[in-house]
């Protein structure tokens, strides 16, 4: 099942006005020239639509980094899925590390999230991944199991999901597993996939975790890894692409 490489952007809370434009229109500059891959650019909810207008007709998509459930309401500080999709997102992230640790996000809040996506026209990419003392317990395969039964909706198709899987513990560290704990945990994600949707053989899944220009290659040519949501290298428009450089199979 061929599947298009996803290299996504996540700048956390990062970029004021100005910076984040011209971010974008580095990124866009240099995105034909970075191969096939799909790429997205996830950056703060103030710089949604103007990233969007900075990124026109490069191909180059846009998301938000969270959304609410609701689609409108007496929420204080929260955006709303068509919110984002008004602004011109394509995609959300929802169930980040940070907002499950920060927010006490639920697999129950992150599944009404990813529902919410989907009302919007959005395509939700829902996180996953184990904290050091999990994976140190031998408790990565079945968390991240129960991570999906909890925070994937019936109804997922590739054009709606993205799952991504990011262990804590490798996020903003340098530090990452290793590509046999990589491919394991996406074999068995795929896996876990295959009994809760019919297409699952064609969503994408990205790894998440300090992924850099120097690891990309060994870790976006592992079979079941079909992109990587990046953080800190993603604030660096040469950076993110060379990432995206490195994807050559698809
Ligand atoms: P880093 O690439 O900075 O480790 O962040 C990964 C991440 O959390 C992307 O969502």
């Amino acid at each position: 099942m061929a599947r298009r490489t996803l290299i996504a952007g996540n700048w956390k809370m990062n970029g004021l006005i100005a910076d984040g434009i011209a971010l974008a229109r580095d990124v866009a500059a240099g995105a034909a020239a970075a191969g096939k891959a799909e790429l997205l650019l996830c950056p703060p909810v103030t710089l949604v639509s103007s990233v969007a207008a900075a990124l026109k007709g490069s191909g180059v998509a846009v998301g938000g980094q969270d959304c609410h459930a609701k689609a409108n309401g007496a929420h204080t500080g929260d955006i709303s899925a068509e919110m984002l999709a008004d602004a011109g997102a394509q995609y959300v992230i929802v169930g980040h590390s940070e907002r499950r640790t920060d927010h006490g996000e639920t697999d129950g809040v992150v599944r009404a999230k990813t529902e919410a996506a989907w009302r919007a026209g959005l395509s939700a990419i829902v996180c996953i991944g184990e904290t050091l003392a999990q994976r140190e317990a031998g408790r990565t395969l079945p968390l991240l199991e129960a991570q999906l039964r909890g925070s994937i909706p019936a109804g997922a198709t590739a054009t709606k999901l993205v799952v991504a899987y990011e262990p804590v513990w490798a996020i903003g560290t340098g530090k990452t597993p290793t590509v046999a704990e990589v491919a394991d945990a996406h074999r068995h994600i795929r896996a876990v996939l295959g009994g809760l949707t019919t297409g699952a053989d064609a969503v994408r899944l990205l790894y998440g975790g300090s992924m850099k220009p120097a690891n990309a290659p060994e870790l976006l040519a592992i079979a079941d890894v079909d992109g990587g949501l990046i953080g800190g290298a993603s604030l660096k428009a040469g950076d993110f692409l060379a990432i995206a450089a490195a994807s050559t199979t698809n």
